[in-house]
């Protein structure tokens, strides 16, 4: 079929940039208040404004007060002045114009005026980024949803975390995952300060990095090889690449939903709002960015995940061209979401049968659920598993491991893998040091996790249920996410969409103002590292309590 440019890139925009909607009572897809016009209106006001008084509960916002600029920018734009003035002839520049912010008339919801007297350092970097970083941040994610602005970290330790206004927070994001031993370990951060002083990369091969294997093979037992590379993304990429390469065939059949990183065979139907792109069975293969050649979804079949029967039929259509099928064993980009019983078994059973090579994305999953992933947990082996986030627990580490007839392949004149900075010495470790305290932590260790997730799952449940709020929460060892929902469970991403979006975002600013930092998107989740305690999960479920009572206060379109 082939698309006029609108309409590809409106719904793409629409989904990828969470276009504000009305806000409806059981919205089918999640309303996602990002209109980056407006938020940018909001944060250029809060910087450097007059601060309203926090009680006041739906302050105006003030008008932007004159930005004070550092001594060398002054000098600067002194200098700039004087240019401008000898080439006052030059045509002027038309000011872009932008959304006026809030007025008297609109007044700012209660949660976002109790933050903006709290943040007012990160909204003055917030702008000030803005103007050398595309939205100031080199990640989107770390300010997409956020509002008013997202709080700049300035300092962590263990659980928690402080921000450049010194508000304190309990820290359940973790880096997205990432801090599996909670944040700056005494002995990571030694580790890693031993090995700077004997040079940080020296681009060779080294010892660190075969101890860095070996300890991997004691955690991860099928790994018969393991190469490290640098994040998730060069992962998933590299294990893909293989897979064709060994398979001798071009497409992959990956899940609605799943996120497997921001290369552009990666970024195909990560998210697809279901008017645009086809039936619950045969969902489209929808990029996810612009500058994605349209090719590429020609190498890209997707299927609802959780469903034996749909994957078997695109499988038997399929079977000829299909090199590997990928996907995060437990879904952990759309909130969470656990495989149903013995999905993933019959999967890898479907796919060998049909030559298909296996690739498991445990770039969420690898050391957090069980030392040894999702495979671990739920008994399956894949033939390629990749590996990022709790495997560094803070440094920039990935791998890709499995079976050494697929792994033997990378060699010189066969499958390519490489990065200047792959396996450096800061990196390996701070690998080395995370991943002993993991195997030294062992079965009392990952128990620890599946009874803070425990003790948090059931508080939460609690406290919506006293609040009498429509709430689902859903987890695995590890890894929690709850949704604002009638639904009762979500198995797969359309069902994922029929949550309240902007509920969540709301109860995140009232629980980020109470110190629990977690991200206002809902298709991420909650977290736990070795640092958390019980306390630290009371603390959490206190303050829910509150919240979510708070919730059902604010005015009716921000309840389900
Ligand atoms: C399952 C999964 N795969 C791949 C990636 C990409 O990892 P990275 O951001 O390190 O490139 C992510 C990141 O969130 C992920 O959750």
């Amino acid at each position: 079929m082939i698309y006029t440019l609108p309409e590809v890139v409106r719904p793409l925009r629409d989904a990828f940039f969470m276009a504000e909607m009305e806000p409806a009572p059981t919205p089918r897809f999640p309303v996602r208040e990002r209109d980056d016009a407006r938020l940018v209106a909001r944060a250029d006001a809060l910087a450097g404004a007059v601060v309203a008084d926090a009680a006041v509960p739906t302050p105006a916002v003030p008008a932007p007060a004159k930005e004070e600029l550092p001594k060398e920018e002054r000098e600067s734009k002194k200098e700039a002045a004087k240019e401008s003035k000898e080439v006052s002839e030059a045509p002027k520049e038309v000011a872009p114009v932008s959304p006026p912010p809030e007025t008297e008339d609109q007044p700012l919801p209660i949660p976002i005026a109790r933050l903006v007297p709290k943040l007012k350092k990160s909204a003055k970097l917030f702008l000030e980024g803005k103007k050398r970083i595309p939205n100031s941040s080199s990640s989107l994610i770390r300010v997409a949803s956020y509002d008013p602005v997202p709080p700049f970290i300035a300092r962590a330790k263990g659980a928690r975390i402080w921000d450049e206004d010194d508000n304190e927070y309990l820290d359940f994001n973790l880096a997205y995952g990432v801090l599996i031993n909670g944040h700056a370990p005494s002995e990571q951060v030694r580790a890693v300060q031993e090995a700077a002083q004997f040079g940080f990369h020296f681009a060779s091969p080294t010892v660190l990095e075969i101890e860095v294997a070996k300890m991997f093979q004691k955690m991860v037992p099928n790994a018969e090889r393991v190469a490290f590379c640098s994040n998730g993304s060069d992962a998933t990429m590299n294990a893909i690449r293989i897979a064709r390469a060994v398979s001798g065939k071009d497409a992959i059949l990956k899940f609605e939903g799943h996120y497997h990183g921001q290369h552009d065979l990666a970024l195909i139907s990560a998210e697809a709002p279901p008017v645009v792109s086809g039936l619950d069975e045969y969902p489209r293969p929808m990029p996810n960015s612009a500058g994605i050649p349209p090719g590429v979804t020609d190498y890209v079949m997707v299927a609802p995940y959780n469903s034996i029967t749909a994957f078997e039929r695109m499988v038997r259509r399929y079977r000829n061209r299909l090199a590997a099928v990928i996907l995060e064993p437990v879904m952990a980009n759309a909130g969470v979401i656990p495989p149903e019983p013995d999905y993933l078994k019959r999967l890898v059973e479907v796919a060998h049968e049909n030559e298909m090579i296996v690739i498991f994305d445990e770039v969420f999953t690898g050391f957090r659920v069980a030392p040894g992933g999702a495979q671990q947990l739920y008994g399956v082996e894949p033939d390629l598993s990749c590996w990022a986030k709790a495997l560094g627990g803070g440094v920039p580490v990935s791998a890709v491991s499995g079976k050494a007839e697929y792994m033997d392949m990378i060699a010189p004149g066969r499958v390519s893998f490489g990065g200047t900075y792959f396996a450096n010495n800061l990196s390996m470790a701070g690998t080395l040091a995370n991943l002993k305290m993991l195997h030294r932590g062992g079965e009392e260790l990952y128990a620890k996790f599946g009874r803070l997730t425990e003790r948090l799952a059931k508080g939460l449940t609690e406290a919506a249920r006293d609040a009498k709020i429509s709430f689902l929460e859903q987890h695995v060892n590890g890894i929690l996410q709850f949704f604002f929902t009638r639904r009762k469970k979500i198995v797969n991403y359309r069902e994922s969409l029929q949550i309240d979006w902007n509920l969540y975002l709301r109860h995140h600013q009232l629980l980020l103002d109470k110190g629990i930092y977690i991200h206002p998107d809902n298709y991420e989740r909650i977290t736990f590292s070795s640092a958390h305690t019980e306390k630290d999960i009371d603390k959490f479920v206190q303050v829910a309590t509150e919240t979510l009572k708070e919730l059902r206060t604010l005015p009716r379109d921000y309840l389900p």
